[in-house]
């Protein structure tokens, strides 16, 4: 549950995600596989090569951030991220 502090902040990330999302879901991935190289066997690195990848983080990220109070707009975001996930084996615990 999000506490009612952190909403301006989700507030005042909307128009950063707007004009850098990509840049900030790029850099995530690079350092991620810098970091942690053995996720390139997880990941599809096609994906990655073509920037789907990055463009679908930053798009969940800014859909998630701009409709905060809108669950009916985020159901299909988070169904499609869920299905995603499911279908890769990655567990609540991975997360957590
Ligand atoms: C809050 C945490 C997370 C968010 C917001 C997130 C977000 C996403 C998004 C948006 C996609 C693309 C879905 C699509 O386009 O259909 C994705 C795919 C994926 N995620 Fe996550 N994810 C999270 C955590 C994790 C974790 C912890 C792992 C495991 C280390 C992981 C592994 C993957 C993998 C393997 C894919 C498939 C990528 C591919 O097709 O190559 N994710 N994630």
């Amino acid at each position: 549950m999000l506490s009612p502090a952190s909403r301006p902040y989700i507030a005042a990330s909307v128009p950063v995600l707007r004009e850098h999302g990509l840049t900030i879901s790029r850099l995530f991935y690079q350092q991620l596989f810098e970091a942690h190289p053995e996720l390139t066997e997880l990941f599809n690195m096609g994906n990655q090569a073509n920037g789907a990848q990055q463009q679908s983080l930053a798009s969940a990220v800014f859909a998630y951030a701009a409709n905060i109070d809108n669950a009916a707009a985020l159901a299909p975001v988070l169904e499609r991220i869920v299905q995603k996930h499911m279908a890769v084996g990655i567990a609540p615990a991975c997360v957590i």
